[in-house]
C-alpha cells in the first residue's frame, strides 16, 4: 500500500514537471489524467519505475540475475506518454457528430436526436444490434501490445476504427520503444476513445534470443501495472482483455466479454496447426482445450482467447505475466488462481469464432532510388517525406529502387 502511494506520488510529480495539463477526470472513474504532452522523445531517464511487486511471480531464469543486481533494474520501466479519457476538444467533437450525424443521415432517415450527448455515438452501434446482451455499465479495457515496424501506423488505425464501433471501452496502447512515437500521438485521438499510451521498451537482456523472445510482455506488464495504479476498483466494474493490433475482432466479442464475471474464454481463429484454440466446452463446463501447441500447459490458450475482471488483478496485487515466449497466458492465468470450473465459456458454448489472429505479411522496406531530392515534381517531395516519417519506406540518391513517375504511359525518372 504504501509502495503504491509513493508510486502514486513520484508518477504525479513527474508529470507535473513534465508541464502536462492535469485535467479532472470524472469519466469512468476518478483519477487525475493528463491532458498529453508533446514533449517527444522522452529521455529514458524518465521512464517510469513498476512497481517491484509485480515482478514477483516471475519465474524466469533471469530473475536471480535480475534480483541479485541491487543497482538498476532495467527491465522495470515504462512511460505514460499520453492519458486522454475524453473525447477531443469540444471543437472536434462537433466536428466529430457532424460526421456522425451525415453517416445516420446517408443510412437512414433517422435524425440523431441527442448530438449533445458526447457518448451517445459509442453506445448505439453495439447496442442497435441484436440488443446489447452485456453489462453497459461495465468498462473494457483493451490493451494493445504494439512494436515499431513498417505496418505499425496501418494497424493501429484499423484497430482504432473497430473500437470506435465499442461502447464504454478504454484503450491501452503500450509500444515496445523507449521513447514516444509522435506519429502515434497524432494518430490516436482521431478515435476519439479514451485512452492511455504507454512507452513500454522490452528489456535487453531478453533480447539475446530471437526465437524466444517475449513480445509484448514489457508492454502487458505496463499496462496491467497502469490498471492498477489507475483503477479505483470501488467505481466501477471492469473486464480486461488482450486484442493484439493485427487481430480481427467481431464487435459481437465485446458483449460477449463485458459479462465476465471472474473470467471468460472463447475461441480464436487462424491460430496454430488445427486452425483455431479453443476451450472445450460439454454442459456448459470446460472439459479440455484444443490447441496444437500444449507444452504441457494447464491453460492452453492464445492471448486473445480469454478476459478477465479487473477484480482478479486486485485479488492476486503480485500476479504478472513472465517473460517466457509461448508460456504468457498460461502463467499469467496461473498467478491468477483459476480453476477449470470457473472458466465462463462464450461465444455460444465456445462454438463461434469472433476474433481472429490475423496477421499482416511482414516486407523489408524499400528504399526509393531518385535522382535528386531537391528537384522532385510537384506532392512527391511532401509525400516521400511522410514515407519515411512513418518508417515505411525510405529515399535516396545512391542506392535502392531506380523510380520513375509515368505520365500517359511514359516513365520520366524522377
Ligand atoms: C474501496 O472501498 C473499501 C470499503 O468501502 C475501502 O476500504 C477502500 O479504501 C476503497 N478503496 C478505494 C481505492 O477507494
Ligand atoms: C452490471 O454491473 C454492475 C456494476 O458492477 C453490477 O452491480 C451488476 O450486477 C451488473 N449486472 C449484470 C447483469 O452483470
Ligand atoms: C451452453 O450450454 C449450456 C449447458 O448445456 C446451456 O444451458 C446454454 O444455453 C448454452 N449457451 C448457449 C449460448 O448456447
Amino acid at each position: 500500500m504504501h509502495l503504491k502511494k509513493t508510486w502514486k506520488t513520484a508518477a504525479v510529480m513527474l508529470l507535473a514537471v513534465a508541464a502536462v495539463t492535469t485535467v479532472t477526470a470524472a469519466f469512468y472513474f476518478n483519477y487525475a489524467a493528463t491532458a498529453c504532452c508533446a514533449v517527444v522523445p522522452l529521455s529514458s531517464s524518465s521512464l517510469l519505475q513498476e512497481s517491484s511487486n509485480t515482478a514477483a511471480m516471475d519465474n524466469e531464469p533471469y530473475r536471480s540475475k535480475l534480483v541479485g543486481s541491487s543497482a538498476t533494474r532495467p527491465s522495470k520501466l515504462y512511460a505514460v506518454c499520453e492519458t486522454r479519457d475524453k473525447l477531443r476538444s469540444p471543437a472536434d467533437r462537433d466536428r466529430f457528430s457532424r460526421h456522425r450525424r451525415q453517416t445516420i443521415d446517408s443510412t437512414s432517415s433517422t435524425v440523431d436526436k441527442n448530438p449533445g450527448n458526447k457518448y451517445s455515438y459509442n453506445g448505439e452501434s453495439e447496442t442497435a444490434r441484436n440488443g446489447d446482451r452485456g453489462n453497459d455499465t461495465t468498462l473494457i479495457y483493451f490493451i494493445t501490445p504494439t512494436y515499431p515496424r513498417r505496418e505499425q501506423i496501418a494497424e493501429l488505425t484499423r484497430l482504432g476504427q473497430t473500437l470506435m464501433h465499442v461502447s464504454r471501452l478504454y484503450w491501452i496502447v503500450a509500444d515496445d520503444r523507449p521513447d514516444c512515437s509522435l506519429q502515434i500521438m497524432n494518430l490516436l485521438p482521431d478515435f476519439s476513445i479514451p485512452y492511455t499510451y504507454i512507452a513500454s521498451p522490452m528489456p535487453s537482456i531478453y533480447k539475446h534470443n530471437p526465437d524466444a523472445m517475449p513480445r509484448g510482455v514489457s508492454n502487458r506488464r505496463a499496462a496491467l501495472n497502469w490498471i492498477r495504479l489507475n483503477h479505483n476498483i470501488n467505481d466501477s466494474n471492469a473486464v480486461i482483455y488482450f486484442g493484439d493490433d493485427d487481430n480481427t475482432f467481431h464487435l459481437d466479442l465485446f458483449k460477449e466479454i463485458r459479462t465476465t464475471k471472474k473470467i471468460s474464454m472463447f475461441p480464436v481463429g487462424l491460430v496454430g496447426e488445427y486452425g483455431v484454440s479453443s476451450p472445450i466446452i460439454d454442459k456448459g463446463k470446460v472439459v479440455g482445450f484444443f490447441d496444437s501447441w500444449p507444452a504441457k500447459r494447464k491453460f492452453p490458450v492464445d492471448m486473445a482467447g480469454f478476459a478477465i475482471n479487473v477484480q482478479l488483478l486486485f485479488k492476486y496485487p503480485y500476479a504478472t505475466m513472465p517473460y517466457k515466449a509461448g508460456f504468457e497466458e498460461d502463467r499469467f492465468l496461473s498467478a491468477l488462481a483459476i480453476r477449470l470450473d470457473e472458466i465462463e465459456p462464450k461465444a455460444e458454448n465456445c462454438t463461434r469464432i469472433l476474433v481472429w489472429h490475423t496477421q499482416t505479411a511482414k516486407k523489408p522496406k524499400p528504399i526509393v532510388m531518385v535522382r535528386s531530392k531537391a528537384t522532385l515534381p510537384g506532392s512527391l517531395a511532401t509525400l516521400l517525406d511522410q514515407v519515411t516519417m512513418l518508417g515505411i519506406g525510405g529515399v535516396s540518391e545512391t542506392t535502392g529502387v531506380r523510380s520513375y513517375m509515368t505520365k500517359n504511359g511514359n516513365i520520366f525518372r524522377v
